[in-house]
């Protein structure tokens, strides 16, 4: 059996989440070259516009496993060469500004996590596809995580493993306050303190099955939530907070998601990515979320 290509392995941080950085810690095998280049995607799937997601990476520096400091050069706007001296694997370290909710970038900030990614994580520029582990260690306060990612083999708790760059670069992942999300399971929680939700205008009358909820959940979480912002939550990017929008919007919601009528505004079509099946779990998030804030 031909051996599986070593994982490249990241660990994520936020000691200050309020200054809206993710710390990166990257730990990259060399394959014994002198040096490695590392590369950000400056363009995502699904996204026409070309994002240069490098200019938020700060503060990047790389050392060998014993601590030795190593040389880089930045040889493109989105590529750093470092140079081994012969270190069997490299440990590079950079921190992400993610206040940007839009499509596919990042946000932190007190409560939760927004992350995406290809604004987030730095790649061998190389053409073998191996498979990513990612171990998200969380403030105190944060207690999940949620991505459509595995557990990653013998994992702890927040460490998933992605197949291959494009699973990882498709596969947003979102962290925080179990408050904020099993709120809308349960509804029994109430919203933590940090939510600064608008209870006025927000969405009613959406039939929905509470049991779908959770699947709902993650359909929106890597479908909708870059544009949208998290329902009730938050008030989004530039596009509308679907938990404030008119009941028929989302009573409606295939016709707008299956070659709407918001296409030439930005609203992707999603026929061929998500299901007609999945239309009843996203409706159950955005109004079960906009129920669970509700004052009773
Ligand atoms: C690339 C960004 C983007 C993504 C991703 C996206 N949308 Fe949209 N959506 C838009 C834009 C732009 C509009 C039109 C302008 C507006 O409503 O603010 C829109 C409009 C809508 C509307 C109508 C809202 C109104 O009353 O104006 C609904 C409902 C909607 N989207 C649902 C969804 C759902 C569900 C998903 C995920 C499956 C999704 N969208 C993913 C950009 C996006």
């Amino acid at each position: 059996m031909p051996e599986l290509p070593d994982p490249i392995r990241y660990t994520l941080r936020f000691p200050a989440p309020h200054t809206h950085y993710v710390e990166v810690e990257g730990t990259f095998p060399t394959g014994a070259k002198p040096w490695i280049e590392l590369a950000m995607a400056v363009w995502t799937p699904g996204s026409y516009l070309v994002r240069e997601y490098a200019r938020h990476v700060e503060g990047l520096t790389a050392h060998s496993p014993d601590g030795t400091e190593l040389s880089l050069d930045k040889s493109r706007k989105n590529r750093w060469r470092i140079h081994t001296h012969d270190a069997r694997t490299i440990v590079v370290t950079y921190r992400v500004y993610c206040r940007e909710m839009s499509v596919r970038t990042n946000w932190v900030e007190d409560g939760f996590a927004l992350l995406n990614g290809a604004p987030t994580f730095l790649t061998l520029a190389e053409d073998v596809a191996r498979p990513y582990d990612v171990q998200l260690l969380l403030p105190e306060a944060w207690q999940i995580s949620i991505t459509s990612l595995p557990a990653a083999p013998g994992g702890t708790a927040h460490h998933y493993r992605a197949a291959d760059f494009d699973t990882l670069v498709d596969s947003p992942m979102l962290a925080g306050n179990p408050a904020v999300y099993t709120f809308a399971v349960d509804g029994k929680a109430p919203p933590p303190a940090f939510v600064k939700y608008q209870t006025e205008g927000l969405l009613a009358g959406v039939k929905y099955d509470p049991k779908h909820v959770p699947e709902g959940t993650l359909l929106y979480l890597s479908n909708c939530v870059f544009c949208h912002g998290v329902p009730g939550v938050d008030k989004g990017g530039n596009v509308r907070n679907l938990g404030y929008v008119p009941t028929e919007m989302i009573a409606n919601l295939k016709d707008i998601v299956f070659k709407g009528p918001f296409r030439d505004q930005g609203m992707p079509d999603f026929t061929g990515k998500l299901k007609e099946e999945d239309i009843p779990k996203l409706q159950a998030f955005i109004q079960g979320t906009a129920d669970a804030i509700r004052p009773k």
